[in-house]
């Protein structure tokens, strides 16, 4: 389920910890990817000479895609175990620096680069890290260069809520009793922080994806949705629950 993304590894060591489980535990985006969003802006954006930076790059689902399309890739990570995985996955890609930063700090040791892809790094539902972490993410991309940004939606999580909600209907369920097994944890909430699996975790509106990127200097050239099937997000979904499916953002943004 798409929820194993949020277990609470909010830190070095967490992260660290999951490292060897990754493949089962963290949910793949780039290989769920259908409509191939991913890919084709890699490729459009993909210039001779030009630098790439995988932004949180766990075990390098995503580094052959750039390393083979960009003269140089920086693969950045504050997990060492998680760089480690990938540095072992990736021996014939030699135009990768792997780095071990954290972005919610100071100092990043990488240059800034003409892409910078981020793949569900930007999940903490502390301000006081998110902030940091979502300024330093932007500061990695040169002037005139591209941010490749997924994240989760507050639309799709309450989408997933309404579908439950239809699921105990449909059961028979009593309609308060339906309502309150299919709420979601209210705390935080209106700043977009849904409890998956009891663990907070950050989900944006489209609408504050475009105007906190503009505040940090950036135009929104798309949004698109990355769908899912509802598998990612029920075990044992029922066949009546289609289209709409649950979705994470992916936005491409150009910095000023
Ligand atoms: C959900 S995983 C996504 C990994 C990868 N982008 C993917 O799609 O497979 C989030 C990654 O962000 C990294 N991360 C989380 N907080 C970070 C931080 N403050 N600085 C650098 N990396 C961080 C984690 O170590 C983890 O590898």
């Amino acid at each position: 389920m798409r929820g194993c993304t949020n277990v609470p590894r909010m830190n070095e060591r967490a992260w660290d910890r999951v490292a060897d489980t990754f493949e089962q535990e963290i949910f793949n985006v780039p290989a769920n990817d259908t409509k191939g969003f991913i890919q084709h802006w890699v490729d459009r954006l993909a210039v001779p000479d030009a630098v790439a930076t995988d932004l949180g790059c766990g075990v390098g689902r995503t580094l052959p895609l750039l390393a083979e399309r960009f003269s140089k890739v920086y693969a950045v990570d504050v997990s060492s175990q998680c760089l480690a995985v990938a540095e072992a996955a990736c021996p014939d890609l030699t135009n990768i620096t792997y780095v071990h930063a954290d972005l919610s700090q100071d100092k990043n040791g990488y240059p800034a680069a003409d892409v910078v892809l981020c793949i569900n790094t930007l999940l903490n539902a502390a301000l006081e890290v998110r902030e940091p972490l979502f300024d330093r993410t932007c500061r990695s991309v040169k002037k005139g260069g591209h941010l490749l940004l997924v994240v989760p939606s507050l639309n799709s999580a309450l989408l997933t809520a309404y579908r439950h909600l239809q699921w105990n209907l449909r059961d028979g369920m009593d309609p308060k009793k339906a309502q309150l097994a299919a709420a979601l944890n209210g705390k935080g909430l209106e700043h977009g922080i849904v409890h998956i699996d009891g663990v907070p975790t950050k989900h944006y509106l489209r609408e504050e994806l475009e105007a906190s990127l503009a505040d940090r200097g950036f135009i929104v050239e798309t949004i698109e949705k990355l769908e899912y099937p509802w598998n990612t997000e029920f075990d044992a979904p029922p066949k009546w629950m289609k289209a709409p499916f649950p979705w994470d953002w992916f936005v491409v943004a150009k910095r000023k």
